[in-house]
């Protein structure tokens, strides 16, 4: 696996001092609230789970999982929900918890659905930020770390569902994808 990294954007640490600050965001705008984290599976797992342990709050965590049509590196926006939260969340504080926003197509379908469904708040939250490659404007309340226009992997994010499990957020070398 080590053998397909060509290079380390984000290290270990970087990511970590990011979550924290984020962590503190959240607790900070939510003071006196119980915030409904949603994560987005499978990428925003590791995130999440390390995001949740910087908010010093009360918190409820439910997840969705979806698949968006497309090849493995580019999304269409069209998303297919394979498994739906557990609850009803009209009248929550919901936050949704991305790995990465991209084109942004993503993340406005979901902000759509969860919309009609009355949460009291409905807010954003991303480890990582792609500006370049917006296709959509989508308002972003909480952003980890931006990064150049590069298809990432690792802490979570996947390239045929490999390399999530990566302490840091790399590029992989050209010739894994010549090879796919
Ligand atoms: P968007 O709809 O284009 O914003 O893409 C969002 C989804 O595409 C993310 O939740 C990721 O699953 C996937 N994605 C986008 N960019 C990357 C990347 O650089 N590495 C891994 N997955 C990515
Ligand atoms: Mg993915």
């Amino acid at each position: 696996m080590m053998d397909d990294i060509d290079r380390v954007l984000v290290g270990a640490e970087e990511i970590q001092t990011a979550v924290r600050r984020l962590g503190q965001e959240i607790t900070r705008d939510y003071q006196g609230k119980e915030p409904y984290l949603v994560g987005i599976l499978k990428g925003a797992v590791v995130f999440l789970s390390d995001l949740v342990r910087a908010i010093e709050l009360p918190v409820a965590l439910d997840f969705m999982a979806i698949s968006s049509y497309g090849t493995s590196r580019q999304s269409t926006g069209i998303v297919k929900i394979n498994s739906d939260l557990g609850q009803n969340i009209q009248g929550m504080d919901v936050i949704i918890v991305e790995d990465i926003v991209d084109t942004g197509l993503t993340l406005a379908y979901l902000k759509d659905l969860l919309h009609v469904r009355e949460p009291r708040s409905l807010a954003t939250c991303t480890l990582l930020n792609k500006p370049s490659r917006r296709k959509l404007e989508v308002h972003l309340d909480y952003v980890g770390i931006e990064i150049p226009n590069e298809f990432v992997v690792g802490y979570g994010l996947d390239y045929g569902e490999k390399y999530r499990n990566l302490p840091d957020i790399c590029v992989l070398r050209e010739r894994v994808y010549a090879n796919a």
